[in-house]
């Protein structure tokens, strides 16, 4: 842990602070032109490989946004290839899966064991936390059981999750052994994150959404609850991020995550009400707005202010990550405009 006192640490544990810590989900990415210059020379796999690059790409989106926290460039799906399952990016589609999950077999021939080939993405951790000392605190991140399961068993993006849910449905004892070597890889590889200096983790759920809340508590929660309380004895409070989430967030706060990632489908203070009061909330500016002229960003980003109330935990974020072609000026006027006036109506 770099920066126990930073804002964004002491909002993830719910104490007060004097301004809204901010940051974005993909702050490093194509949007910024930084970014599309390193990627002329490597790939996205390189870059995450490589900690010396992945942590030079994440210090400078934190640098040029001047956001309170720096998220490790890496990728969701990095701990699919030390369980057996390589994957590449293919330009236009996503990741592709080589060999997708569809049988019982298939999940029993993957690998727990070697969560340890995944230290480059700890050794960049480590880097970035040398740069920024207490200055600035690190994001470590890892997949969560259901999202990861997902792109493991659909080959990749999805839009009906007919086969995970099939697997989900059909063969309940196999989706549940493959959720939980899912936790045991992405909690080990989270933990090193955490040893390695990261201050907070956060978890993606991203397409947790999908699901009906029966569904999520009986399939989901319990593997997903185990993960969260085996990276909260590394002492790092974790942020649980999904969309589409509005109907399961009581639940997902079920997991015990000190914070809950929101969408931008739900009015801030109504997730906070579901949620509960003991759990903090980020978000939740739909990234969409940002094509829009500053005009029309700026009241929509005080009312997320209004609505939070300035109640302690409270981490200003986007709804989801930042998309390619956003206006890189108005992220940093997002930036500029959360700490500017969070600052002001906090000391009036
Ligand atoms: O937030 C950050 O700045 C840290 C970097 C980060 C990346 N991926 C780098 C990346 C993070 C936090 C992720 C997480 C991730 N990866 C998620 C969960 C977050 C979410 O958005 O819900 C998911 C679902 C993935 C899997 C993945 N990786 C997808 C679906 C894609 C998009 C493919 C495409 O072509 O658009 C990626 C690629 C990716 N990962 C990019 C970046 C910056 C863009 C691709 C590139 O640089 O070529």
């Amino acid at each position: 842990m770099s920066a126990p006192d930073s804002l964004f640490v002491k909002a993830c544990r719910l104490q007060p602070v004097e301004r809204t810590p901010v940051w974005f989900m993909r702050q490093a990415g194509r949007y910024m032109p930084e970014y599309r210059a390193v990627r002329k020379q490597y790939s996205l796999i390189e870059i995450c490989k490589h900690p010396q690059i992945a942590a030079e790409v994440t210090i400078t989106a934190a640098e040029a946004l001047g956001v309170d926290a720096a998220i490790i460039f890496a990728d969701l799906l990095l701990p699919l290839e030390v369980m057996g399952l390589p994957f590449h990016f293919s330009p236009g589609e996503g990741p592709v899966i080589e060999k997708p999950l569809r049988t019982a077999a298939d999940i029993s021939a993957l690998r727990t064991d070697r969560a340890a080939d995944l230290g480059y993405v700890a050794e960049a951790v480590a880097l970035v936390c040398k740069q920024f000392g207490a200055k600035l605190p690190v994001i470590g991140f890892c997949g969560a059981p259901f999202t990861l399961a997902s792109y493991m068993i659909e080959g990749g993006g999805s839009r009906n999750y007919i086969h995970a849910k099939k697997m989900m449905y059909s063969s309940p004892r196999a989706w549940d052994e493959l959720l939980g070597k899912l936790v045991a890889v992405a909690g080990e590889y989270a933990a090193q994150q955490v040893r390695a200096g990261a201050d907070v983790i956060q978890v993606f759920d991203s397409w947790v959404g999908c699901l009906s809340v029966n569904d999520y508590r009986r399939y989901v929660l319990p593997r997903t609850k185990e993960l969260i309380k085996q990276l909260q004895k590394t002492g790092a409070p974790v942020v649980y991020f999904g969309t589409d989430s509005a109907t399961l967030l009581p639940a997902m706060s079920e997991t015990g995550a000190e914070v809950i990632g929101l969408d931008w489908r739900i009015p801030l203070d109504e997730g906070w009400r579901s949620v509960g009061k003991k759990t903090g909330v980020q978000g939740n500016l739909d990234p969409v707005l940002l094509f829009a002229d500053w005009k029309e960003i700026q009241p929509q980003a005080e009312e997320i202010l209004r609505r939070a109330a300035g109640r302690p935990g409270h981490i200003f974020n986007l709804g989801h990550g930042i998309l390619p072609e956003t206006p890189v000026e108005n992220v940093k006027a997002l930036a500029d405009f959360v700490k500017q006036y969070s600052f002001e109506t906090a000391s009036r």
